[in-house]
């Protein structure tokens, strides 16, 4: 069979589906409320400084270009979501579209979107645990050496190791191996917390005397452009606070125990997506009309580079203590910045408290994936293993939450987020090509949601994708290729001889703690 010839039927996807029968009791608004509580998180509460030194105030067009990447996006999700509503996500659909090779390419992939992206927002936790916590509250300042990754990786000057990152990511994992999931109860606390916090920020600014308009000229003190690989500028900015809009998708897995999906998938999906983006640019504007955010610039009059070496040895000097720019806690730090020294710190609480469940359901994500591409047998099959009283997949929980923490210990939380930008943008633009492969291979298929205008939105999602992904910095436009050379050795190495579906086996359970049953298909190859 040639390469792109293992289509997986997607008959055999839906019986899964069937035999799940899981309830459709999810209303839009819940929706949203799931999709929010998986978008708002790092991105917003610590990158925002990393994208104040990219664009300046510029960062609020860079909220605004990747929101609308992410919106369209996200109706191509929706569509697929709600017509293959079973485990493993784009892995899965790219499986019954365009085959298992450019699947796997997808699952490798979403390693980088899921357990890359899990350690950026295990650092940037660690900022405000650090920050708030221990410093304000404690007053326990945690040596450098303990507090962030050593200055070679990106990290800060006298790092070593980012000790709080590493043992949030193990305890995470711990609450997912013996079997936590969060209740739609939990994540709704969790979302209140965090809208809670950033709008107690964005009323407190916006209102501010400290307030000053002058704060936001130039604009775009680094340009739209910034040049190619520089990552800098406005769509630098963009590509890396992409970040804070990641995460939407697993609303998509919901997409099964959804009532009148027609309505409700893209009003959850886009719904929380607009209320991010809404939100994220007033935040922005506050942060930056109070304590202002022109980026700190170089002799030659450019920024510089996010995360670099440079940059935190300008960060490290007392004229720039202040910065917005330098700031490990960027929202908590503005509201101390302006007299506000008790909310700030309840800020920090509020990140403290809740980005934890974005790491939950990150890492959650990526050992759902890594299951379905070990029961599908291109991962050994002993990742699947479900424990015997937990009912989990330990084994994979267990492996997956090792590597976060390595990330998380030992990465700045701008590199982190960026390579886990790269791996999105490709699961994305693989579920555009999906949608437009389906339309024309499976036009009578029923869609619960039919995207109006797809033939127009797909190819948009296609070039928005492109565009971001162009527009990060060099190490994480390369990181993609790179990672995809390595996962293109295991697969001919290992995964295609001994595929399910290249032996002509289809398994038609997905769950977890379901019975497996392995049936025979005629389309071996
Ligand atoms: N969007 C999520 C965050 O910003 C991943 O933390």
């Amino acid at each position: 069979m040639s390469l792109f010839g293992r289509v997986k039927p997607l008959q055999s996807i839906l019986a899964t589906a069937e035999k799940k029968a899981l309830h459709r009791t999810l209303g839009g608004f819940q929706l949203m409320l799931f999709g929010i509580g998986c978008i708002i998180g790092t991105g917003i509460f610590v990158l925002t400084a990393a994208g104040t030194q990219k664009a300046g105030p510029g960062l609020m067009l860079a909220f605004l270009i990747a929101g609308a990447v992410c919106i369209v996006a996200a109706l191509c999700y929706a569509e697929v979501a709600a017509m293959i509503p079973v485990a493993g996500s784009a892995y899965t659909y790219s499986y019954a579209s365009v085959g298992e090779f450019l699947a796997w390419t997808v699952g490798w992939a979403l390693i980088l979107e899921y357990a890359v992206a899990a350690s950026a927002v295990s650092v940037g936790w660690s900022g405000y645990f650090s920050g708030t916590i221990l410093n304000e509250f404690l007053g326990i300042q945690l040596p450098a050496w303990l507090s962030a990754g050593p200055l070679a990786l990106g990290g800060a000057p006298g790092g070593f190791i980012n000790l709080p990152a590493m043992l949030i990511a193990l305890a995470v994992t711990w609450l997912l191996m013996i079997g936590t999931s969060e209740s739609a109860k939990v994540n709704a606390v969790l979302v209140a917390i965090k809208v809670t916090a950033l709008t107690a920020f964005v009323v407190l600014t916006l209102t501010s005397p400290e307030f000053d308009a002058a704060r936001f000229n130039p604009f775009l003190p680094a340009g739209v452009f910034g040049g190619f690989g520089t990552g800098l500028g406005a769509v630098g900015a963009a590509a890396t606070i992409f970040f804070a809009y990641v995460g939407f998708d697993a609303v998509s897995t919901a997409a099964e125990e959804t009532k009148d999906p027609q309505k409700n998938v893209p009003f959850g999906l886009i719904g929380s997506l607009l209320f991010c983006t809404v939100f994220y640019i007033l935040v922005a504007a506050g942060a930056i009309g109070t304590i202002g955010g022109q980026p700190i610039m170089g002799p030659d009059g450019i920024p510089f580079p996010a995360g670099s070496e440079e940059l935190a040895r300008q960060c490290a000097m007392p004229a720039y203590s202040c910065a917005l720019v330098c700031s490990d806690e960027a929202l908590a730090h503005v509201l101390r910045q302006i007299g506000f020294s008790g909310i700030g710190n309840m800020l920090g609480v509020a990140a403290f408290l809740a980005l934890p469940s974005v790491i939950l359901v990150l890492i959650f994500a990526q050992t759902r994936i890594f299951f379905v591409m070990s029961r599908d047998g291109l991962l050994p099959e002993r990742l699947s293993t479900v424990h015997p009283k937990w009912k989990t997949p330990h084994i994979v929980t267990l492996m997956t939450g090792l590597i976060v923490a390595v990330g998380a210990a030992f990465f700045p939380v701008g590199l982190l987020a960026d390579y886990a930008n790269a791996g999105t943008l490709y699961a994305f633009f693989m579920v555009a090509v999906t949608v437009m492969v389906l339309r024309k291979t499976d036009p009578d298929r029923p869609r619960p949601f039919r995207m109006k205008g797809v033939w127009i939105i797909a190819p948009l999602t296609l070039a928005g994708c492109l565009f971001l992904y162009v527009n990060l910095p060099w190490q994480a436009i390369l990181v993609l290729p790179a990672w995809a050379l390595v996962g293109l050795v295991i697969y001919f190495a290992y995964s295609r001889s001994r595929s399910h579906l290249g032996q002509g086996i289809v398994e038609v359970v997905d769950d977890v703690a379901g019975e497996e049953k392995a049936v025979p298909i005629d389309t071996a190859g």
